[in-house]
């Protein structure tokens, strides 16, 4: 029997046994899937998965926040919206842009050979934050029918999915505008025009012309940009620990997971395809090699070593304070920050959950915790100490 037919049985055979039904919802236990036995080079998509635009009902979203996996000293990286989408818009996770935990994780590893200790904590931010971990289920985008609040509305009447503004999403995105001079969810042209500008100042020459090919100049470039022209012209602009690591993650996202796995080059027309159309670029291969933190995290510390900021916020006269450091050993790194302002942002009724709600908040939690040890003075674990229905 293969590997796969024995987890299914297996989850069959557990649901069956284990059937736990909180508030009139169904609860799954949360697994980590089988990996992967082909990690190599492979041209995406392949012919079960064609591009089709998602219908009405589909819901589709903006920036992703992840944890990176030990070797690098980086919690958050915020993975672009661009990707869940292109993966949904070819079915590499459901069409409809509700995913699972192991639906997420097996589509991005299948369409964009990320590695499992960066999607499994990422997976686990989205479940934590803005998901239903009872039910095993959250949106890519907006609220969906099909995850409901949390049983006991413990918080609050819904769960807003991905794209609500607050929890992880943040401001100096590359291509969406902050979420209070504008609209916060589709595609800015106009910002990622000025992204574009950037390309043409720094960007290395390549096969379709000279200053064509995204590099980390290019994307420290453009946080310089945008996190400056954000601070001026967002009163409410934030730029907290997490948020600083999340887009400098984006960045660096860019550059190594949309790359040509067979150039290592992220052209023009290869980050048009992905931000702007949503769809894998024709003749485009994933990365050969599983993408790890050890592969971005050279580029989020170049990308974050260059930003014009420290952690920090606009105050009501719109001057930048920096952000008080939180408790040691929190202090120690920026990404031990990160993590304890994921924490501050994670519902605190989450610790109140029994039965499988509380295994799986659990299993989220202690993988959230064993990605941040890549910060070796990180060593204190964190319960969600957050408010419920923000
Ligand atoms: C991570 O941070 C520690 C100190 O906190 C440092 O010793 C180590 O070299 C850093 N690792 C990387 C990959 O930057
Ligand atoms: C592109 O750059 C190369 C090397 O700097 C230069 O020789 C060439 O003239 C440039 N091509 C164009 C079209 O500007
Ligand atoms: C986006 O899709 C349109 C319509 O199919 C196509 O004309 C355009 O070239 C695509 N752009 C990119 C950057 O792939
Ligand atoms: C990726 O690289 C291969 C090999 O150089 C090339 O044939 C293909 O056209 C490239 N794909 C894209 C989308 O640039
Ligand atoms: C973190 O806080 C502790 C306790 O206040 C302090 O001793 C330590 O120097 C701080 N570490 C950093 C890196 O600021
Ligand atoms: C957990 O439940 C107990 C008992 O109802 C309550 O006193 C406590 O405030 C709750 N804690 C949180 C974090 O909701």
């Amino acid at each position: 029997m293969k590997p796969f037919s024995t987890l299914v049985l297996f989850q069959i055979l557990y649901a069956a046994v284990s059937a736990e039904v909180q508030d009139g919802q169904t609860g799954v236990v949360i697994m980590l899937p089988p990996q992967p036995t082909d990690t190599g080079l492979k041209q995406i998509p392949d012919a079960d998965h064609p591009f089709i635009a998602p219908g009405p009902d589909d819901q589709r979203g903006r920036d992703m926040p992840c944890v990176s996996s030990r070797p690098i000293n980086i919690t958050i990286l915020t993975m672009t919206i661009a990707a869940m989408n292109t993966l949904a818009n070819h079915g590499y996770i459901p069409r409809n842009g509700i995913v699972s935990f192991e639906e997420a994780i097996l589509g991005t590893m299948e369409g964009l050979n990320m590695d499992i200790s960066i999607v499994g904590p990422l997976a686990a931010n989205a479940l934590l934050m803005r998901g239903n971990p009872f039910i095993n289920k959250f949106s890519i985008g907006g609220m969906s029918p099909l995850v409901p609040p949390l049983p006991g509305k413990i918080d609050g009447p819904e769960v807003g999915g991905i794209a609500k503004h607050g929890r992880f999403e943040g401001d100096a995105s590359m291509t969406r505008s902050d979420a209070f001079i504008g609209d916060n969810r589709d595609f800015q042209d106009i910002l990622y025009d000025m992204d574009l500008l950037q390309l043409g100042k720094f960007g290395d020459n390549g096969p379709d012309g000279n200053n064509t090919v995204f590099n980390v100049a290019t994307m420290i470039g453009v946080m310089q940009h945008n996190t400056i022209m954000y601070q001026a012209t967002d009163p409410e602009f934030t730029f907290s620990a997490s948020r600083v690591t999340g887009a400098s993650g984006a960045a660096a996202f860019l550059l190594d997971v949309f790359a040509n796995g067979t150039t290592k080059q992220s052209t023009l027309p290869i980050i048009g395809s992905f931000l702007r159309n949503q769809t894998f670029p024709t003749n485009w291969f994933r990365a050969g090699t599983p993408v790890t933190g050890a592969v971005l995290g050279p580029h989020v510390a170049a990308i974050e070593a260059a930003l014009p900021f420290s952690p920090g916020r606009n105050n009501a006269q719109g001057v930048y304070v920096a952000d008080p450091l939180p408790p040691a050993p929190f202090n120690s790194s920026l990404g031990c920050r990160s993590y304890w302002e994921q924490a501050a942002n994670t519902p605190a009724v989450l610790q109140n959950t029994t039965g499988i709600f509380k295994q799986n908040v659990d299993f989220l939690l202690q993988m959230q915790f064993t990605a941040v040890q890549g910060n070796p003075a990180c060593d204190k674990q964190l319960l969600p100490f957050g408010p419920a229905g923000v």
